[in-house]
């Protein structure tokens, strides 16, 4: 009904404007006032947490791409080796498991079966796993060692928004946490991006703000078949994520890429009038990044493409190259993903939307697939 939209027309709309509380509630209670994570609901001891000598993330579909970022967070936090694996082929390859292995099965319904049967499989050989879910006591938490739970509140619409945001938050808590417990050379980092972290909710609802210009370049699109989505670093899940989304929602072909990769094939895909999203990593961090994908919508832009720039306030090196800029606030390059995803949700949304899609209900699709 209209009353349990909260005036939204679609839940998905709704779950997209709730994000920066989603953000604030799953941080809540996590830090505490020295600045220092809390998280006793891990009940893995800070001696096995210690020992950990891998971490191997297991997800599917949004919540493999949270995984993505984690593992960007968790080796640069952590120096631990951190892997990323789709839960539908983890089990499958005979994956290499061991008490000091720590496994992560991320999942906003705690129901997905392959995420499901991934964990068993872990537990099995010994590891210890560690869940990132939304729905308390479903079936992922209550077989897993212990649970980090996001606190999104009810995600009705197929398609994930604020669960994604929130996953992102589990992550990078657990990295931080880790790193915290292991003393790591980034102490100082880590003390830093806590901060940034709790603060970041007011980042997400500041982006949220400045969407009228995304719905209209969303409707000026809803005649193309195809769009690309690149990025570098985080931003290249966040592409993905991207590309996902426009899918799921707009039925359109949606692929996102590694803006390194695009010499190595996408390139040959670009044409005249095409619209292709770039992720852009914030200039002060890691300039190189920064400096290499300018180069990208360059080459891109030079052989015709619409560049649609998602890029830091304050970037002025992209203006030149920007068909249409849309701006998000400047964050710690590890912790972009945050805002940057956001446009990209709103811009598939809207897409649908233009589109004569059902949005919160697109074809095919389940909210939660328990079959594998
Ligand atoms: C389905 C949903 C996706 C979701 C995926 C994983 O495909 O449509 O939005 O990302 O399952 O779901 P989970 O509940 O495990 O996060």
């Amino acid at each position: 009904s209209a009353a349990e939209k909260g005036g939204y027309d679609y839940f998905m709309l709704k779950e997209i404007a709730e994000q920066p509380k989603a953000v604030a509630d799953t941080l809540l209670g996590r830090i505490d006032g020295n600045g220092r994570l809390t998280l006793d609901e891990v009940r893995i001891d800070a001696s096995a947490l210690r020992e950990t000598d891998k971490i191997v993330i297991v997800a599917c579909g949004t919540a493999f791409h949270a995984g993505m970022i984690a593992k960007y967070a968790i080796e640069h936090w952590t120096r631990i080796p951190c892997e990323v694996e789709l839960a539908s082929e983890f089990r499958y390859r005979d994956p290499i498991l061991d008490p000091r292995t720590l496994v992560i099965a991320i999942s906003q319904s705690g129901e997905t079966m392959d995420t499901l049967m991934a964990l068993r499989h872990a537990r099995e050989q010994g590891s210890k796993v560690l869940a990132i879910c939304n729905t308390n006591g479903s079936t992922i938490p209550r077989e897993s060692d212990a649970v980090l739970y996001t606190h999104a509140g009810p995600e009705v619409a197929v398609a994930s928004t604020k669960a994604f945001l929130t996953q992102l938050v589990a992550c990078y808590l657990v990295a931080l946490y880790l790193g915290q417990v292991r003393g790591t050379k980034w102490g100082d980092e880590i003390h830093s991006q806590i901060r940034e972290l709790s603060d970041i909710a007011k980042q997400v609802d500041q982006v949220l703000e400045t969407m009228e210009p995304v719905r209209e370049l969303a409707r000026s699109l809803k005649d193309k078949n195809t769009v690309l989505f690149l990025g570098r670093h985080v931003g290249y899940p966040v592409a993905l994520e991207g590309a996902l989304k426009l899918k799921e929602l707009a039925y359109m072909h949606a692929e996102g890429f590694a803006a390194g990769e695009l010499k190595h094939g996408p390139i040959a895909l670009i044409e005249e009038d095409l619209p292709v999203v770039v992720v852009v990593p914030s200039p002060r961090g890691r300039d190189v990044l920064h400096d290499k994908i300018v180069s990208n919508i360059q080459e891109i832009r030079a052989r015709g493409a619409r560049t649609i720039v998602i890029a830091e306030e304050g970037d002025e090196a992209v203006v030149p190259y920007a068909d249409h800029l849309i701006r998000i606030p400047a964050t710690p390059t590890l912790l972009q993903p945050l805002v940057a995803t956001v446009p990209l949700q709103v811009f598939a949304c809207e897409l649908a939307t233009a589109r004569g899609n059902e949005v919160d209900q697109p074809r095919n699709l389940a909210k939660s697939v328990t079959v594998e």
